[in-house]
């Protein structure tokens, strides 16, 4: 059964990859969701795509544990990412998951914008900067997604998004436009699946 959501056409899981060796042909335009782990990746395709459990989330950081791949319509692939950072896996494990992550992220010539999600409530940690370098080097587009806003207050948005802007300036591959949503109260959503629209 094709799940379908408003602006993003039908939308089904293909497979979850663990070596570079099992991605899927390079044949699509292909954006993915990279973050610390527990940061709320899963959960926003589930808002984006409208589905409940597409992707698999939960409260213990280290779910994620293969580069999930959803193909979207008949020309994208939507890419669920492990989370970079603190998992509850055993360190060779979760050694072997940010080798590929990285891997994936520098090495994948049809990668056409990585959504960089950081917790709203956190602001950007040294291993998202590491990410962010290492996109650099690679030059492959990333854009910042804040998350949780939902456990914000609204005074504390701002200064979120200035400590934000502050670190992308840094970057050079960065867009400087910066993505707020709450994947639990739908904020945010529609203008991501716009800025999907348009890749
Ligand atoms: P890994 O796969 O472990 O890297 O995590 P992930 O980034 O995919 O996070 P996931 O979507 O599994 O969400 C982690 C936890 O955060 C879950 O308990 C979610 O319910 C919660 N969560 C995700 N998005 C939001 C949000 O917008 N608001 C709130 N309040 N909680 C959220
Ligand atoms: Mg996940």
């Amino acid at each position: 059964r094709k799940g379908r959501s408003l602006f993003l056409g039908p939308c089904d899981f293909l497979k979850g990859v663990v070596a570079m060796d099992g991605l899927p042909p390079a044949d699509r335009v292909e954006f993915c969701f990279a973050g610390r782990s527990n940061v709320g990746k899963s959960s926003l395709i589930n808002a984006l795509t409208g589905r409940k459990a597409l992707a698999r989330t939960s409260n213990t950081p280290g779910r994620t544990q293969e580069i999930n791949f959803f193909e979207l319509g008949e020309t994208h692939y939507m890419v669920d990412l492990p989370g970079y950072g603190y998992a509850e896996a055993p360190v060779a494990v979760v050694e072997k998951w940010q080798r590929l992550l990285k891997n994936y992220l520098q090495g994948r010539v049809t990668l056409r914008r990585v959504f960089l999600l950081i917790d709203g409530r956190h602001g950007a940690k040294a291993v998202d900067e590491e990410i962010m370098a290492l996109l650099d080097r690679a030059a492959v587009p990333f854009q910042t997604v804040l998350t949780k806003l939902d456990k914000l207050k609204k005074s504390d948005i701002e200064t979120s998004l200035e400590k934000t802007r502050k670190v992308l300036a840094k970057h050079p591959t960065a867009y400087p436009a910066i993505v707020l949503t709450s994947s639990a109260k739908g904020e945010g959503v529609e203008t991501l699946r716009g800025v999907i629209a348009g890749l």
